[in-house]
């Protein structure tokens, strides 16, 4: 398999896991991962695991539930990871396995009384959840940030792009409207506006897709974020534009030594830029590790999917496009034991446990989780003999 090339060292400070481990295990586990420098969860029973020393964002057995007509539609359903400062952390799955749930959740932006929401998401200590949406308005924008796949989402039409920069800064920095003219000018400059001076007063919809999307970077940027969340960034964008808007949120985080979040469903977005890779499946954590590890030797046959439907630079586009068959689960009805099963092709290698019981999310390499009952033995022989010589 061809490795993405990766530049930056695996993060030994995060970790994360949800399953239903009993309590005993789950101590083991944090004994275990007290000796790798990373924690570990378990979710139910109530047991959370202290955050990493470093971690500035961290999210425990996240729940987010909605109550709708058709039932409760369980978005995210045991979710936790760490993230510290400096550090990116990519959020991989396919579309509707809770992706933008979860970044809502942390930036507090789901609607009041449409939502139920449990565990804990930590923001340089501070407890969000259950937090008033005054307290969580106060955090956005200087304490975290987010840009959205879809700019004119976040963008009003009817304000200049200038004045909706000029704004977001203004909440956070007592200036003139002078000075804070001056700062949106110097930040459309920086994300790459040609012409900022005269750019700054023109309306979202004069801008081309791209700009937009640079735009609302540099809306996001403006307060120096803690944290910043970037949903899909580059899905709606050619190529090119894509590389660039990538590079940028690299630069601009080492500028600025922000935390950062990348969510896609293409694992190909995420193989240069993150420190650690989350794999999500209907609304649950099913592998968490260093980059470099989930490339390496990915211990999840849904991280095998992805990958092997991931195209390659190197070959015809179409000789490697194996999609996983099947589509993601209703998370109404979501599938007993491991969501994964009807479309598993090794489910039927566990005795039956696939079918009947929730996998753990569980730490079968040091600094690596996992929720799959195939023995590690099993992972590392279909890994090796099975799979990646197809890749
Ligand atoms: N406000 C809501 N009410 C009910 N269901 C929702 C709501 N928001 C999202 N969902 C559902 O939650 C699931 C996860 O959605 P989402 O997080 O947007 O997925 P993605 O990984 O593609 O970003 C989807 O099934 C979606 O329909
Ligand atoms: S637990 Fe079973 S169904 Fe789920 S990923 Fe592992 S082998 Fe496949
Ligand atoms: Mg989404």
């Amino acid at each position: 398999m061809s490795e993405p090339t990766k530049q930056t060292a695996p993060s030994t400070t995060s970790s994360a896991a949800s399953g239903s481990a009993p309590a005993a295990a789950e101590k083991q586990d944090r004994r275990r991962s007290r000796r790798a420098g990373t924690t570990v969860t378990s979710d139910g029973i109530g047991g959370l695991g202290a955050p990493a020393p470093d971690s500035f964002l961290s999210v425990r057995d996240l729940r987010v539930h909605f109550p709708t007509d058709d039932g409760v539609v369980r978005s995210v359903d045991g979710l936790s990871f760490d993230l510290a400062r400096g550090k990116t952390l990519g959020i991989v799955g396919e579309s509707g396995s809770g992706k933008s749930v979860t970044s809502m959740s942390i930036m507090g932006l789901h609607k009041p009384g449409t939502v139920r929401m449990t565990g804990s998401i930590r923001l340089g200590g501070e407890e969000l959840i259950g937090a008033g949406s005054e307290k969580v308005r106060s955090l956005r924008g200087k304490r975290m940030a987010m840009i959205f796949q879809d700019p004119l989402s976040a963008m009003h039409p009817f304000y200049t792009v200038g004045h909706q920069i000029v704004e977001a800064y203004k909440v956070h920095h007592q200036v003139s409207n002078q000075v804070a003219r001056k700062h949106a000018i110097d930040m459309l400059d920086r994300v790459g506006i040609p012409q900022p001076n005269t750019r700054v007063d023109d309306y979202p919809h004069q801008f081309s897709g791209g700009m937009r999307q640079r735009a609302m970077i540099a809306m996001a940027l403006s307060c120096d974020p803690d944290l910043l969340i970037a949903d899909e960034p580059t899905t709606a964008l050619d190529v090119t534009v894509q590389a660039q808007i990538l590079d940028l949120i690299r630069d601009l985080q080492s500028e600025f030594n922000s935390a950062v979040i990348i969510i896609t469903h293409d694992l190909g977005v995420v193989a240069e830029l993150s420190d650690d890779i989350m794999v999500m499946y209907a609304g649950r954590g099913v592998e968490y590790s260093s980059a470099d590890a989930v490339f390496r030797e990915p211990q999840h046959p849904y991280t095998w999917g992805l990958l092997s439907s991931m195209p390659r630079l190197d070959r015809e586009r179409t000789e490697r496009l194996l999609p996983i068959k099947g589509a993601p689960p209703s998370l109404i009805n979501v599938p007993s034991g491991c969501p994964f099963h009807p479309r598993c092709a090794y489910a039927d290698r566990t005795g039956g446990l696939s079918q009947s019981e929730r996998p753990p999310f569980a730490e079968g390499i040091k600094g690596h989780y996992s929720a799959c009952h195939l023995s590690q033995e099993d992972k590392q022989s279909i890994w090796e003999n099975e799979i990646r010589p197809t890749l």
